[in-house]
């Protein structure tokens, strides 16, 4: 088990200390006089940086939460001040690859060029402190009705826990919900499906291995989101079924969810979007963009976006306009299969009548993709399993 760990962190290490390397490079040629440069502290202090670490990181990294440890106060980010620059820089940390040009996902998006600049610098002075206010006080876990409980397994690995309970009689289906969960570092993603029948169990490490029941999708959390909007069903849900991605710490923690109604209405008439397409076959040894455009037909309003995409994937965009004034509605700039996470914008991003949505995914079917290592390479498609993958999006529509 100790073993696992220890190498997970040395493969994590070595990614990111090599894009850190291109990273610092890349930050030298900066002219002095640059955008970027004028806008970034020259000697940025702790306390400088504090907002930005208190939004970017303290979603997940605070005593007890998703992350291993907590970075709540300077001591702790002085205790690994390189590999905060080297997990900052090469954009791993936070561990999020989507953005969006037209709405916010709250805290949990990339980390921009003068964020990444300044923790640089303040690394290279050697961390000064400045006047920091007192660390924040620490979230207790939120009340609200447990709604599932699981004991996670002890080998540390990644994998997607399926649970399926009886709708709770007090749950409320007009609202959206705050989603908390008790599992100090475990839980990265939860789905929220209702009345689903015959799902397959999951035996693979990721949510990517379901196919997902969109006419059943209620809602899904990441840490760190906003607001979790609830796609209002139609009648009373008779039972709900979760799908949690999780990343056990490796010592048999228990893991409650637990579900309080917010003072906002659900969605309605929610409609998930499913953008992507099945027809295609990746050859060995190509990495293209497949492309399809739609329009949407009526107005409508976006509230989450869920990616699905397996270890083919390099980039995803789903842009909305014509020609040079489009602009992402969602986009992952670098793809990560362990890290599939769930969007939910903090406001409705309004679509026009006949607003051209398109969605394109850079694949890449070649010795560099994580799925063809100590493989075979051959041909891919469509699909679950082996030799396959999905390249879709679901929008979370609704008035
Ligand atoms: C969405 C949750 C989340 C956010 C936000 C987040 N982290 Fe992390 N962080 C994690 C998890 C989980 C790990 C454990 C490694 C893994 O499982 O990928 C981790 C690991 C790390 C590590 C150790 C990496 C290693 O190789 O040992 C550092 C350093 C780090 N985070 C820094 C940061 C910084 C700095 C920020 C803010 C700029 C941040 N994190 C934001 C979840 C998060």
């Amino acid at each position: 088990m100790i073993e696992h760990v220890v190498l997970k962190i040395s493969r994590f290490n070595v990614i990111a200390l090599g894009s850190a390397i291109l990273g610092v490079v890349a930050v030298s040629l900066l002219p002095s006089t640059g955008k970027t440069a004028s806008q970034a502290l020259d000697h940025p202090t702790y306390a400088d940086l504090q907002p930005f670490f208190a939004r970017k990181c303290l979603p997940c990294h605070t005593t007890g939460g998703t992350a291993p440890f907590p970075l709540e106060r300077y001591e702790h980010f002085a205790k690994r001040g390189k590999l905060v620059t080297d997990m900052v820089v090469s954009r791993r940390m936070p561990p999020v690859a989507g953005s969006s040009d037209l709405g916010s996902f709250g805290d949990l998006c990339e980390v921009t060029d003068d964020e990444s600049l300044m923790v640089q610098r303040w690394v290279l002075d050697k961390m000064p402190k400045g006047n920091p206010t007192p660390p924040p006080l620490v979230k207790p876990v939120a009340p609200g009705a447990v709604v599932a409980k699981a004991k996670l397994k002890e080998d540390g690995l990644p994998y997607v826990l399926q649970i399926r309970v009886p709708a709770p009689a007090g749950l409320d289906f007009e609202r959206n919900w705050e989603v908390s969960t008790s599992a100090p570092q475990a839980v990265r993603q939860i789905v929220f499906f209702y009345d689903v029948e015959h799902q397959p169990p999951i035996s693979k490490e990721t949510l990517g291995e379901y196919p997902v029941p969109t006419d059943r999708l209620l809602a899904v959390w990441a840490p760190g989101t906003p607001t979790t909007w609830v796609a209002k069903p139609e009648g009373r849900p008779k039972d709900l079924t979760l799908l949690v991605l999780v990343q056990p710490s490796g010592l048999g923690e228990n893991m409650e969810v637990r579900i309080r109604s917010s003072s906002q209405n659900s969605v309605r008439n929610p409609k998930w979007i499913k953008l992507g397409t099945d027809d295609w076959s990746l050859p060995p040894n190509t990495s293209e963009t497949l492309v399809n455009e739609f329009t949407q037909a009526t107005a409508t309003r976006a509230y989450a976006v869920l990616p699905e995409a397996g270890h083919y994937l390099d980039r995803m965009q789903l842009t909305a306009g014509d020609g040079p004034d489009r602009k992402a509605l969602f986009q992952a700039r670098r793809w990560d299969y362990n890290w599939p996470f769930a969007y939910n914008f903090a406001e409705p991003v309004g679509l026009e009548p006949g607003l051209k949505l398109r969605f394109e995914a850079q694949y890449s079917n070649t010795e560099k993709c994580s799925a063809n290592q100590n493989k075979a390479i051959k041909d891919v498609l469509s699909g679950y399993g082996e030799y396959r993958d999905r390249f879709w999006i679901y929008v979370l529509t609704g008035s």
